[in-house]
């Protein structure tokens, strides 16, 4: 019988994350000094699954003039945990949160004529004013004012309102396709509400549009402040508009090897026994599943002692399987990459959404709760 001996891991955690703070720093001030504007670092979703709260203060150090959220709650809970910085709800406010808003200094979306009187509503019986930018909706299909017919309601309220309109703005659909040409489009509708705006005599503070793709390659959508999001996480926006050489991943994802078996020929693995063994064959155990945010798919690879190895069998809730016949060495405790590089060797959350057929996006929001994240350089 051979003897398996237990190598000390890096973690008392089964599964975690590692976070480089000083890489999101990094890739603000890149931005910074793509654009030559101020920066709303987009954090919301957890920061991608970064951690909203550790992402802040890397932003905060970074000197970001925003943070851009997508709801009360992350707003509250960065207030709540010190956070100073200008905080924009970029989705849409509830009516009965608009005085939490107020009192905590938090700046909400209008978007519609509807929610801007229950907000004014709510701002009467308040003496902390309200701040608020308006949303345009220039060809996103989502949220916002999206004709002139608007204008005149626009007009009203920039002049005469209780609340405060300190900025406008619009989201581009796909600045990470740039050849489609709609994001010059969707600048060309923005441009006419801005300058029949500015006609009526309405200005504001703030002006933006661009997204981690169009803040890269898009100059004229960068107004007077850009809103990147993905770039500030070192990821692609899209394989079309890749970061710059000089942004850096921030993420890695790891776990531990905790079993290894010499399993003879025809053993079945796993549920459902959708994978058997071809010969005798090295299979490790993982302690990281479906729970976690690891798809149940098949083809999932891994990183261990410097060397790619499928998963094998189906992903289980907190575990799954690994064949280890190309690493001899590998023994339990062995750290196992998911995300993240290991030697000369890389795998990128692009590449994991390649196999579960998403984007990058869905795989680091995907990122269960449950699973520790370490901050490095904060
Ligand atoms: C309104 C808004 N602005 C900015 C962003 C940031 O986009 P990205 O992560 O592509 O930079 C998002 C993200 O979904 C968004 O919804």
């Amino acid at each position: 019988m051979s003897i398996i001996l237990w190598s000390m891991s890096n973690s008392i955690h089964p599964t975690w994350l590692e976070i480089d703070l000083s890489s999101i720093r990094n890739n603000i001030f890149q931005l910074q000094n793509i654009s030559g504007t101020s920066v709303m670092a987009v954090i919301k979703a957890n920061a991608y699954g970064h951690g909203i709260v550790e992402t802040a203060r890397a932003a905060e150090k970074a000197g970001v003039k925003w943070l851009g959220v997508a709801r009360l709650d992350e707003a509250v809970l960065l207030r709540q945990q010190g956070i100073k910085t200008d905080i924009l709800i970029l989705g849409h406010t509830m009516p009965e949160g608009a005085k939490i808003a107020a009192n905590l200094n938090i700046c909400v979306t209008i978007h519609n004529i509807e929610t801007y009187n229950l907000y004014n509503d709510q701002a009467r019986q308040i003496s902390t004013p309200l701040r608020a930018h308006l949303k345009i909706d220039s060809g996103m299909g989502r949220l916002g004012f999206f004709d002139q017919e608007s204008i005149p309601f626009l007009q009203e309220i920039c002049r005469h309102s209780k609340i405060r309109i300190e900025g406008i703005f619009t989201h581009l659909a796909k600045a990470d396709e740039p050849a489609t040409g709609t994001t010059e489009l969707q600048l060309l509708n923005f441009n006419q509400i801005l300058e029949n705006l500015e006609e009526r005599n309405c200005h504001f503070q703030w002006v933006h549009a661009a997204n981690s793709a169009a803040s890269i390659i898009f100059p004229k959508s960068r107004y007077n402040l850009i809103r990147p999001g993905i770039a500030i996480y070192g990821l692609n926006p899209s394989e079309e508009v890749p970061v710059p050489h000089e942004f850096q991943v921030a993420l890695s994802w790891k776990t531990t090897l905790t079993s290894v078996k010499n399993m003879p020929a025809g053993t079945g693995i796993s549920y459902g026994h959708k994978y058997f063994t071809r010969a005798t064959e090295r299979i490790g155990v993982i302690s990281v599943g479906y729970g976690d945010g690891f798809r149940r798919v098949p083809d999932n690879e891994v990183l261990i002692r410097g060397k790619r190895v499928p998963v094998i069998g189906t992903v289980c809730m907190d575990q799954c399987m690994i064949l280890l016949d190309e690493v001899e060495k590998a023994i339990p405790g062995d750290d196992v990459v998911l995300i993240g590089k290991q030697g000369d060797v890389e795998i990128r959350a692009e590449e994991v959404a390649g196999r579960w057929g998403t984007i990058a996006y869905e795989v680091t929001c995907g990122l269960a709760a449950r699973i520790p994240r370490i901050y490095i350089n904060p």
